[in-house]
């Protein structure tokens, strides 16, 4: 289990696809990632058993979210294997229930979960990847000094590829 100042990011448990349910249904939630549809009730139970897989396979994950101090699942914020246009990479992602945008919370998971990735998990680059017009996301990305790499089509939607290389240093 990792934590930060105010998260701990967990592994999940195949019954956690209830408590992340309201997050994968909410229209506000799945703008950039569906158009706003939500998921059904089986793809939500089958990411969350894959992140167990992913787990049990790479010993991280998109890792669960919760508040220091509280049961309530939060959203989610780790690394995954990712395919994009045939060449494969460990991404970093966050989606976080909405009543909790704009307080940092997706930078400070992120930023925790970059360095582990990076140090025990010992990982040379993590990438990210968002629709182009996810301000919010491609903000995050940059606060965590991910640098943008190029533009990509992922899952037929014009996105930002964007990387972090370990100990790459800083251009100039
Ligand atoms: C993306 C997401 C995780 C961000 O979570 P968050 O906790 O609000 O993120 P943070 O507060 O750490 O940072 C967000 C940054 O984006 C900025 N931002 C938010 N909305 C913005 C907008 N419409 N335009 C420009 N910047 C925006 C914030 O001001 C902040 O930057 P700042 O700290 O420099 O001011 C959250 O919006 C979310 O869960 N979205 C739905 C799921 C999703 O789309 N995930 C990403 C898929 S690629």
């Amino acid at each position: 289990m990792l934590q930060t100042e105010r998260l701990r990011l967990e592994p999940w448990q195949e019954e956690d696809w209830q408590a992340f349910r309201p997050i994968a249904t909410d229209p506000r939630v799945m703008h950039f990632i569906t158009g706003g549809e939500p998921w059904p009730e089986e793809q939500t139970r089958r990411w969350v058993r894959w992140q167990t897989i992913v787990y049990w396979r790479f010993g991280f994950c998109m890792w669960k979210l919760r508040p220091r101090g509280e049961d309530r699942l939060i959203g989610f914020c780790g690394l995954q294997p990712l395919l994009v246009e045939g060449q494969a990479d460990i991404e970093i992602g966050w989606w976080l229930a909405p009543d909790l945008w704009g307080k940092g919370l997706a930078t400070e998971a992120a930023r925790r979960a970059l360095e582990d990735g990076f140090t025990r998990c010992g990982l040379h680059r993590i990438v990210a990847v968002a629709h182009r017009d996810h301000a919010a996301s491609i903000q995050v990305m940059k606060k965590l000094g991910l640098r943008y790499d190029r533009d990509v089509v992922y899952r037929g939607t014009p996105s930002v590829f964007y990387l972090a290389e370990h100990n790459a240093r800083p251009p100039g």
